[in-house]
């Protein structure tokens, strides 16, 4: 089939380059034409595991495609994805205006009968109101609009797409239902269960779905504060509730409060949304602010435990909202960072890939190339990020350059015994602090 993708972030990208690699013709275009220019060349702008891979292979054998011009992208395009920002407005509500330009945008240039395919995040009652803003951009009725959202995580996001565990079509109309069908069959074929839907029902289901998501990690989250007042173990208690099929053992690992580029702006707007609809979700409205809280929780912690006073010095391993990515959009650095340097201390950083994004969040950081060089003189070192290149740090090595004793281990990656053998006292998450 012919598709364009419309937006070539994390999502736009993975999708063109997947559905190129399932046999689709896909042509991407995005506003940004820098982008363009970088993807033509093959230097993707962002860092997800197998994407350039995929983006090589695709624009080799001519399956993917980049234009820069809009009427490329859509010329003869069967289905075209919507797949631009929904950021959060400030006051939490979802901001509709990279969708409504996209849909302005294309309205007077779609094929005829093409299907246009909301990919994005986006609150019930969208569907409905593009294929209305299109139907009046055209002066004709000849476009549906389907629903169709994305379940992917960054760091993961081939496979997600690949291997996902369902496909969601919502489409108030028999022939945009059959057009995703269709695209997706390859994947259907592998018998990955499709669930075929109103629209306002598929657009319900994503939130519904983050929202969940991260109840599971705040609640967890609870629990492991639970546990180091009572001397639990938060890592035996998740494995314990997670082995009940009906619980899962996913989203219950404790952490310094979810963030990145949706569980924080999707769960606000679920929950303007339905505040606005008269059904106000307590659940996430307590969810929301307490992530909140316990990002500036754990920033206290250091401070307080360590006993540290201005002038001193922390070294942060870690800046990206969790390993795998360079996003750091709503990581627990930015808020935990600042914080600290508020309080006078002097910040040493490193992040094996989020570093580049970081510099241009946080100011007067010490930008160090390994961890040892963050340790140097510190008087606290606190693990934001669970890389792996952290699981084997020399802990002797670090503990050589550091000169407080403090390791606050927010991801509880490394063990304990390892820490204290190294002179270092390690505070982790939900468990009892060792000595
Ligand atoms: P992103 O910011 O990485 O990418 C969005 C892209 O859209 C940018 O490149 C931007 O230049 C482009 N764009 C904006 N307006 C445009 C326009 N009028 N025409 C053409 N291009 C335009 O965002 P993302 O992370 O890919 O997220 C996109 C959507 O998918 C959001 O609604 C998000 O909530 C949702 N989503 C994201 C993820 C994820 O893991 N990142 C997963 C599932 C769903
Ligand atoms: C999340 C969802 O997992 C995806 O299904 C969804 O498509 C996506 O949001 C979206 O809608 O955009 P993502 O934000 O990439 O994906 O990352 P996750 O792996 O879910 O992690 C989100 C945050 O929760 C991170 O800060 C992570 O460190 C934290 N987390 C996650 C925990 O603290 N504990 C866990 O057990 C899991």
């Amino acid at each position: 089939m012919r598709i364009a993708v419309i937006g070539a972030g994390y999502v736009g990208l993975t999708t063109g380059s997947c559905l190129a690699a399932l046999g689709h013709r896909v042509r991407c275009h995005d506003i940004d034409g820098g982008r363009l220019a970088r993807l033509a060349r093959l230097d993707l702008p962002l860092y997800e595991p197998g994407l350039e891979d995929l983006v090589r292979r695709g624009m080799a054998d001519g399956s993917l495609q980049f234009c820069l011009g809009l009427e490329d992208a859509l010329e003869a395009a069967e289905a075209v994805f919507l797949a631009v920002g929904t950021p959060a407005l400030p006051d939490g509500e979802i901001d509709l205006s990279q969708i409504i330009a996209s849909a302005r945008a294309i309205a007077p240039r779609l094929a005829r009968n093409a299907i246009v395919i909301v990919k994005s995040t986006v609150v019930p009652g969208t569907c409905r109101q593009l294929a209305d803003l299109i139907a009046r951009e055209r002066g004709a009725l000849d476009i549906r609009v389907a629903s169709n959202p994305e379940f992917l995580r960054e760091g993961a996001a081939v496979g997600d797409f690949m291997e996902p565990d369902r496909i969601v079509i919502g489409a108030d109309d028999v022939q945009a239902a059959k057009v995703l069908e269709e695209i997706y069959a390859p994947l259907a074929r592998r018998k990955v269960p499709v669930l075929s839907t109103s629209c306002d029902n598929a657009e319900l289901v994503k939130y519904a779905a983050n929202a969940f998501l991260a109840l599971k990690i705040g609640f967890i989250n609870d629990i492991a504060e639970l546990c180091e007042r009572i001397g639990g173990d938060v890592a035996r208690v998740a494995e314990g509730i997670g082995l009940d099929r009906r619980i899962g053992p996913s989203c219950l690992t404790p952490g310094p409060g979810f963030g990145g580029s949706c569980f924080p702006k999707d769960t606000r707007a679920f929950a303007a949304v339905s505040r606005r609809a008269g059904a106000p979700q307590a659940l996430i409205e307590t969810l929301i602010r307490r992530n909140e809280e316990r990002k500036a929780h754990l920033g206290r912690r250091i401070l307080n435990e360590a006993a540290l006073a201005s002038g001193d010095t922390v070294a942060v391993l870690g800046l990206a909202f969790k390993a795998g990515t360079d996003d750091i959009r709503e990581a627990a650095a930015l808020t935990i960072i600042p914080m600290l340097q508020k309080a006078g201390i002097a910040v040493r950083a490193h992040d094996p890939m989020a570093m580049a994004l970081a510099r241009r969040h946080l100011a007067d950081v010490r930008w160090c190339a390994t961890p040892y060089e963050a340790a140097e003189k510190a008087d606290a070192l606190v693990i934001l990020t669970e890389w792996d290149d952290y699981r084997g740090l020399d802990l002797a090595r670090i503990a050589d350059r550091m000169a407080g004793r403090m390791l606050f281990d927010y991801r509880n990656l490394l063990p304990p015994e390892a820490v204290t053998a190294a002179g270092l006292r390690c505070i982790g998450l939900g468990r009892p602090a060792a000595p």
